[in-house]
């Protein structure tokens, strides 16, 4: 099978990258039905396995690119119906990160998708995560910082010929205090955005291990997830959710 690998990234951190992996992820595997594999490339400070609730494993992806055991034997199945390659939660020596691009080279043919979730900067270790992938979607937020940032990895992508399947403004709180989002769209001057809102049940999900579309789906935060997975997969998302999900979607937690 053709294996779509996908970075997400970003510039600033804090934006909502692990948090979008997690939940495309999740999107994918379930939804579409598409075999996935969410890689922590956050080599030097990981959490997407925290996310998914995972903690101890007995290899990480530090083991695999030290090149002390295969790929295969990283990758741990989930709960979430998607594969996990995880980081590692003890502080690494790791200083190459240029096995990346073979590692994932190995992987290709066993999935329909490999989400590759990047620390925030733009340096070496993002680097090297473009340098092995041929798509990516940059998250940002409102603001000028982050949209400073995206526009920085926007053109890092560009100058590797990696294709941009989207970016993701994350966290809109429509408060007068951030970029609006006619004036976010001017500057990023691209073709295909999504507005993720600012969603008191992401943070409840995350304390709660799981990706907030599997616990909420019709929340507002997981609808834009929902439809961003659908995208990424060709699809068009038509929201279906009864009056009686709504209101669920209301009083949830
Ligand atoms: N749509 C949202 N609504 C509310 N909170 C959100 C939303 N998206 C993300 N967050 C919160 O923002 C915080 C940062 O998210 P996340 O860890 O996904 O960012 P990150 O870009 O991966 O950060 P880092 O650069 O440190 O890896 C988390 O605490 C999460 O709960
Ligand atoms: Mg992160």
């Amino acid at each position: 099978m053709p294996t779509r690998k996908i970075a997400i990234l970003s510039g600033k951190g804090g934006v909502g990258k692990t948090t979008l992996t997690s939940n495309l992820s999740y999107v994918l595997a379930n939804m579409l039905e598409q075999k996935t594999l969410a890689v922590d490339a956050n080599f030097s400070t990981p959490d997407l396995s925290l996310h998914s609730g995972i903690y101890f494993t007995k290899f990480n992806i530090v083991d695999v690119l030290k090149n002390s055991i295969k790929v295969e034997k990283a990758i741990v199945p989930t709960h979430l119906n998607f594969d996990l390659l995880p980081g590692s939660l003890t502080l690494s020596s790791l200083t190459s990160f240029d096995r990346i691009k073979n590692v994932l080279s190995e992987l290709t043919g066993s999935y329909d998708f490999i989400l590759l979730d990047c620390p925030a900067g733009l340096g070496r270790e993002v680097k090297n995560v473009i340098n092995s992938v041929n798509e990516a979607i940059v998250v940002t937020n409102p603001d000028l910082p982050s949209i400073v940032n995206a526009l920085k990895s926007l053109k890092l992508c560009r100058d590797f010929g990696v294709e941009i399947d989207c970016v993701v403004v994350n966290r809109i709180k429509s408060s007068k205090y951030e970029l609006a989002r006619r004036k976010v769209s001017e500057m990023l001057d691209f073709e295909k955005i999504f507005f993720v809102p600012e969603d008191k049940n992401v943070p409840k999900s995350i304390t709660n291990k799981l990706p907030v579309v599997k616990i909420n789906p019709f929340s507002p935060a997981s609808r834009e997830f929902i439809k961003i997975g659908y995208d990424l997969a060709g699809l068009e998302y038509r929201i279906k959710s009864s009056v009686f999900d709504k209101i669920l979607s209301y009083f949830k937690f």
